[in-house]
C-alpha cells in the first residue's frame, strides 16, 4: 500500500536525526543569490539528497542537493542546497516535501531567495526586492489532495504569507548596510521559457512587481505548515513590455552572481538579529 504523505515525513525526518545531533530553529533555501551562504555555514553534517527517503534531486547543473546542517550566526540551522522546479518535471508535493521535512525537525522559520525578473519600473537589475505578498499563477498547489490535518488546516490562512515583522527587520537591516531594496509583490509562473511581453503586461497589471519560477508552493507548503517566511528576490532583469530584450539566461546569472554577496551580507545580518 502506498504510504501517507506523513508517513513519508516522518521517515525522512528519522533518517536526518539518525545522522545529525543538529535541532535547526532556521531553515534556509538556498536559492539563486544565496548559494555563497554554504560557504559560511560552520557545518556539522551534509546529507545527499539521494540518501534521504523520499527527497528527490535536482535536475539543474549548478544546483547541488545537499541538506546541510549546521550553525550560521550563531543560529542552529537547515539549509537546502539545490532547489527544485516544477518545471524539472517534479510534483508539487515532491517540491515542497523538503520544507515539510524541515517543519518537523523544529524549524519554524523559513527564510528563501530567488531570482526574478523586474516589472516594476522603479526597479534596476541587480537590485534586491523583499517579498510582502504574492499571486500563485503557477497552476499548481502542493495542497491539492487528501489534507492530514496533522500536517496543516485544510484550509490554511493566507492573510499574512511573509512574516511583517521579518519584513521591517530585513528592510532596517538593508538600509544600514547601504544596500539598495525594494518591497513588493511577487508572482509565481511555472517556466520555463520566460514571459512574452503581453505576459509581462498582464502580470504588472494583476499588482505583481516581480515574476519568478520558484517559491510560491514552498511558501504554501511553509504557511500550510505554520512556518514563518522570508522571502528575498534578486532582480535579474528589467522586464518592461515595450522595451523587452532577448533574455540571456548567461546574462541573468551574471547579475545574480554579482548580487549575492549583498544578497549574503543581508541575510546574515538577519540572522544576526533575530
Ligand atoms: N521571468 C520568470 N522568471 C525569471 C525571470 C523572468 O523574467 N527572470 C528571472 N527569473
Amino acid at each position: 500500500m502506498a504510504i501517507s504523505l506523513r508517513e513519508k515525513v516522518d521517515e525522512a525526518k528519522k533518517f536526518i536525526q539518525s545522522k545529525t545531533k543538529v535541532k535547526p530553529g532556521i531553515g534556509i533555501i538556498l536559492g539563486t543569490g544565496l548559494g555563497a551562504l554554504a560557504k559560511e555555514i560552520e557545518v556539522e553534517n551534509v546529507l545527499p539528497y539521494q540518501d534521504i527517503p523520499h527527497f528527490v534531486t535536482s535536475t539543474i547543473h549548478g544546483h547541488e542537493g545537499n541538506l546541510i546542517l549546521g550553525k550560521l550566526m550563531n543560529k542552529v540551522i537547515v539549509a537546502m542546497q539545490g532547489r527544485l522546479h516544477f518545471y524539472e518535471g517534479y510534483s508539487s508535493e515532491e517540491i515542497t516535501f523538503p520544507v515539510r521535512v524541515m517543519r518537523k525537525l523544529g524549524v519554524n522559520l523559513l527564510i528563501e531567495s530567488n531570482a526574478a525578473g523586474g516589472m516594476n519600473p522603479n526597479f534596476k537589475a541587480g537590485d534586491l526586492m523583499i517579498i510582502t505578498d504574492h499571486i500563485n499563477l503557477t497552476g499548481i498547489n502542493p495542497l491539492i489532495g487528501p489534507n492530514d490535518e496533522r500536517l496543516g488546516p485544510r484550509f490554511p490562512d493566507m492573510c499574512e504569507p511573509y512574516d511583517k515583522e521579518l519584513i521591517e527587520l530585513c528592510e532596517k537591516v538593508a538600509l544600514e548596510e547601504g544596500i539598495r531594496i525594494h518591497r513588493g509583490v511577487y508572482v509565481g509562473v511555472t517556466g520555463p521559457n520566460l514571459e512574452t511581453p503581453a505576459e509581462y503586461r498582464f502580470l504588472r497589471l494583476i499588482g505583481a512587481d516581480a515574476v519568478g519560477m520558484s517559491t510560491v508552493p514552498e511558501v504554501i507548503a511553509a504557511k500550510h505548515s505554520g512556518l514563518k517566511v522570508l522571502g528575498i528576490s534578486c532582480i535579474t532583469d528589467e522586464c518592461i513590455p515595450d522595451r523587452l530584450e532577448p533574455v540571456d539566461i548567461r546574462k541573468i546569472l551574471k547579475i545574480a552572481k554579482l548580487s549575492e554577496p549583498k544578497m549574503t551580507r543581508l541575510v546574515r545580518k538577519v540572522l544576526e538579529e533575530i
